[in-house]
């Protein structure tokens, strides 16, 4: 079959080289992006007097056929069906089939080199949208399983060791404002390939006089690009994207790390939905995270691909190489990942079941330590003080095998005279995280409003 750059070559290319070489197998992807854009570059040679109304209308009634064509069959662009070296190969030689010289005229002033960059950004366009709402379902039902939870209390943790008792509502927000940042992420994405490279050519720019604004409204750009050389070369979108993906991935590890512990038998203090466990082929008492699991093994695949990209970039001379092509690949496989972890997340967290009396009872005991420093605080005692005494009483529970709530006034009283008959009251957990002040905090009051306001942006969004 001819190639596109036959015309230089007395040999055909070797086979094997040849695919080695080609991207139709991952490019299909595009198929829809890149008549998109042939269709408004068409137009554009148009307006720029270099294609008469007939053919470009020729042009244009091809394209659309096209199509029509892939629309009513999937396998229409079925790589295994054609021997295409891209899905820009394809589309050309699918529209000369059908109109002849006119199709041969399309290409006029334009180059591959930037119509692959258009193409994925057309693409990214259309699938941003589609990350963005996996993104805010999982808030949602985060937001869900908080409203359901209520005031009831849990501990948190710092190095993984009881810190502070927490409203369970508090930790699963948590969990639901770095996914806000992720959503945030891909509207910056969204403004950074808002960007038409058409009219860069291969490299240099190209010589009709293409009115590039025009041609940018009509593809939905606001801004064209501003250099030729670093259009045709420009992936950085695709870095964004991957770390947009690696990070989002991240945080479903995180959240998936913490759910496999808090589902084991040592928390219980969350159970999974059966629908969202396994069970082991020999052991029949196991229920098994395995979607969880999953989650949090695929985000090292992820991180791969922003390194494995980082890295593909680096060494490249300006403008276009064909490394370049390996974005494909990369991004398409972190979308596929990240879309499809974000959907398993969902599913678990929509079926979790709260334990609240297993997160109550371990909210109590030691972690109350602060608040005792914090009551002595209150009554004049420098904060490192009450810290050495309360750190004295600590260890006497611990020798003791007993907690904060079985020590009598008398026995406070033993550590310093400033404790009250009221302490027995104040050294709770329901009295810690009301004692909370800050907007940011656990107190019960600012853990509702937290809860409105992942509320009224998921109705925005
Ligand atoms: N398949 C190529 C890619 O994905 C399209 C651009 C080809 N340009 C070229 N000069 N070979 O990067």
């Amino acid at each position: 079959m001819a190639h596109l750059w036959s015309g230089r070559f007395e040999g055909d290319p070797d086979a094997a080289l040849f695919e080695f070489g080609a991207s139709f197998r991952f490019d299909r992807r595009l198929f829809e992006a890149d008549v998109r854009g042939s269709r408004a570059w068409a137009a554009a040679l148009a307006r720029a007097g270099v294609l008469d109304q007939e053919d470009a209308g020729a042009i244009d009634r091809g394209l659309r056929e096209i199509l029509d064509g892939a629309a009513a069959d999937p396998a229409f662009t079925d790589p295994a069906r054609h021997g295409d070296e891209d899905v820009h190969a394809f589309v050309e030689r699918e529209l000369v089939a059908r109109v002849g010289d006119a199709g041969r005229r399309l290409h006029t002033g334009r180059s591959r080199n930037e119509q692959v960059a258009l193409d994925l950004r057309l693409y990214l366009k259309g699938r941003i949208p589609v990350a963005r709402r996996a993104v805010a379902a999982l808030v949602g039902r985060l937001a869900d399983l908080a409203g359901l939870a209520g005031d009831v209390l849990m501990p948190s943790y710092t190095h993984m060791r009881r810190a502070q008792p927490v409203l369970v509502a508090h930790f699963l927000l948590s969990h639901a404002s770095a996914l806000r940042r992720d959503h945030g992420r891909l509207d910056a994405l969204e403004v950074e390939i808002d960007e038409l490279p058409l009219g860069s050519g291969a490299i240099a720019g190209t010589s009709y006089a293409i009115d590039v604004r025009a041609l940018a409204a009509d593809l939905g750009f606001t801004r064209v690009a501003r250099n030729s050389i670093d259009a045709s070369g420009d992936r950085d979108f695709v870095s964004s994207f991957l770390h947009a993906a690696a990070l989002g991935m991240v945080h479903l590890s995180r959240i998936a790390e913490d759910f496999i512990l808090f589902t084991s038998e040592e928390f219980a203090f969350f159970e999974l939905a059966d629908s969202a466990a396994t069970g082991s082929s020999l052991m029949p008492q196991k229920k098994n995270p395995d979607p969880l699991e999953l989650v949090r093994g695929k985000t090292g695949r992820v991180i791969g691909h922003l390194t494995g990209w980082l890295a593909a970039m680096k060494g490249l001379p300006a403008g276009y190489s064909k490394d370049l092509q390996e974005d494909k690949e990369a991004l398409f496989d972190a979308e596929d990942t990240w879309v499809a972890c974000l959907a398993a997340t969902t599913s678990v967290v929509a079926g979790l079941r709260l334990n609240a009396p297993a997160t109550a009872r371990a909210a109590s005991g030691l972690l109350l330590a602060t608040d005792v420093a914090d009551y002595l605080v209150a009554r004049g005692v420098p904060f490192r003080e009450a810290h050495e005494i309360v750190g004295a009483i600590v260890r006497r529970l611990l020798k003791e095998h007993r907690s904060f709530d079985s020590l009598s006034v008398q026995e406070w009283r033993e550590h310093s005279p400033l404790f009250g008959d009221d302490v027995r009251s104040a050294i709770s957990a329901a009295a810690s995280v009301e004692r909370k002040q800050t907007p940011q905090s656990t107190n019960p009051r600012a853990v509702a409003a937290a809860l409105d306001e992942m509320r009224d942006w998921l109705a925005r969004t």
